[in-house]
Formats: C-alpha cells, structure tokens, sequence
C-alpha cells in the first residue's frame, strides 16, 4: 500500500488562488475524508494530484512526484479518482464498462461482445461493487448511486493503490451511502482512499481520518471528534447545516 504526501500545493487560476499551500498527509490503507464548504479547492486539489490541472509544490505518491506529469502517467502509476458526474459508458453493460477499465489486451470486437467467461479481476469486482447481478444491465440504467459504484469498480480492475472519490454519495439513498461506506471499507483493506464529501452523517460513519479545506487551505485536521470539536471548523459550517 502506498500513501500519499503533499508539500506546499499551490493551484492559480487566473491570479486567483484556489489552492493555497496545502500540506497533507494520508497513511497508506487510510480513508481521509476531505471536506469544506463549496469552492473550498477540494475537487482543485484532486485535479492537481491527478494532473488535470496545473500546480506547483509537491506531490509524491510512493516514490514518484506527481507534479509535472502528464495525467495518463499518473493513472498508470495506480492513482484513479471519480468525479462528481458519473463518466461510466452509458450505452455498454456494467460488465463491458469494466472489462474496458481492466483493458486487458482485447480487441473492441471481443470486449463488445457478450462473453461466457469473465477475468478474475473483474468477477472480483463486480463482488466488491455489489453489481454482480446486473452485469449485463446497460450503464445507463443503473441508478445514479450505482453508476458510482460502477465507477469505483472500473479503477478497482485497473489495480490502483490511491483512489480519489469526489462527492460518491452525492444522491444516494441511505441505504446506498451505508453500501458505499462498507465498500471504501473494504476497498480500504488494501487501498488508500481519499474521499470528498459534503455528507456530514456520511463522515462521521465512515472516515477514519479528516482534513477540512476553507478558502484553499487546510482549516483543521484529526479524527472525526477532532474536526468536529474544533471552534473554527465549527465557524466556517455556521449556516450550512452544521458539522456537530
Ligand atoms: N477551471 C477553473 N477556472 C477558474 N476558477 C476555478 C476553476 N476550477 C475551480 N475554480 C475555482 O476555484 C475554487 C475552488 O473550486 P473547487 O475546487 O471546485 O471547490 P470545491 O470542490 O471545494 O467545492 C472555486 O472558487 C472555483 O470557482
Ligand atoms: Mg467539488
């Protein structure tokens, strides 16, 4: 497993600073939820690590720096993330979705095709995602909460070791959001997990450690207890429905 060390990250656009030097740690197998109100830099923050968009300071990720490389580089390095728009292919299956994550040296004909035999890898997944009974659904009839689910699985066969969900829960039942809270728990067993989430409830359930961001840098740091017992976290939710 393999965790992640950011020094000094500093993202501008346009002169105007979204990230503002942030410092953060996350323990290989952790699952560090990273919240803050809108506009707070958490989705620019994942950009950066990913190398959408352009930052300076450091970014390291086991023994490779992040910064300066192109974003494919990073992806195959073992970093993936989720964005907060599910981008599953809508018109293929759950199963032809994941079977073009994994790649797997097969021609479009063959991955197109509806096959007896699944890889191992995949079949896995589809285990962990909880979608093994609609594998040959079209994407594009799942559930909102279950195309993310769907997404999660797409980088589970893609063997990262860093995943990067932005707002997964965003538009999930309850009982979704406690089927993906046991899911970044298993994913976890072997897998460092970094999560956005607005889900108050949801963070409280399920992160084991949390960095709160207000206005491109980081407000407060610690356990769940920790963040949600600290007067200026507590300041800056004021209004918006509260952390406690
Ligand atoms: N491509 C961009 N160009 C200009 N400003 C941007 C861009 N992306 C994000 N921002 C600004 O950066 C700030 C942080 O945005 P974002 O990282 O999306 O916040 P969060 O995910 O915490 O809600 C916001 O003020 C947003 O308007
Ligand atoms: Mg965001």
């Amino acid at each position: 497993m393999t965790g992640l060390e950011i020094r000094g990250l500093r993202v501008s656009f346009d002169g105007f600073v979204a990230v503002d030097g942030v410092d953060l740690t996350v323990a290989p197998g952790d699952i560090r939820f990273l919240i803050g109100p809108n506009g707070a830099g958490k989705t620019t923050l994942v950009d950066a690590v990913t190398g959408l968009v352009k930052a300076t300071g450091s970014v390291r990720f086991g023994d490779h720096e992040l910064l300066g490389r192109p974003v494919h580089r990073i992806a195959r390095l073992g970093v993936g993330r989720t964005f907060q728009t599910s981008s599953v292919f809508e018109g293929l299956t759950v199963l032809q979705n994941l079977d073009i994550a994994a790649g797997a040296g097969r021609g479009a004909w063959t991955m197109a095709r509806r096959r007896r035999t699944v890889p191992v890898a995949v079949s896995e997944a589809l285990e962990t995602i909880g979608l093994a009974g609609r594998q040959d659904a079209l994407a594009g009839t799942l559930a909102h909460g279950h195309k993310q689910w769907l997404e999660i699985g797409m980088l589970l066969v893609q063997n990262v070791d860093l995943l990067l969900l932005d707002e997964p829960v965003a538009g999930m039942s309850h009982e979704e959001r406690d089927a993906t809270g046991a899911l970044l728990a298993a994913i976890s067993a072997a897998r460092t997990v970094v999560v956005i989430e607005h889900d108050m409830d949801f963070m409280r359930s399920f992160a084991r450690t949390v960095t709160v961001l207000h206005a491109g840098r980081v407000l407060s740091e610690g356990t769940v207890a920790q963040v949600q017992a600290d007067p200026r976290v507590q300041e800056v939710y004021l209004g918006t429905g509260g952390v406690a």
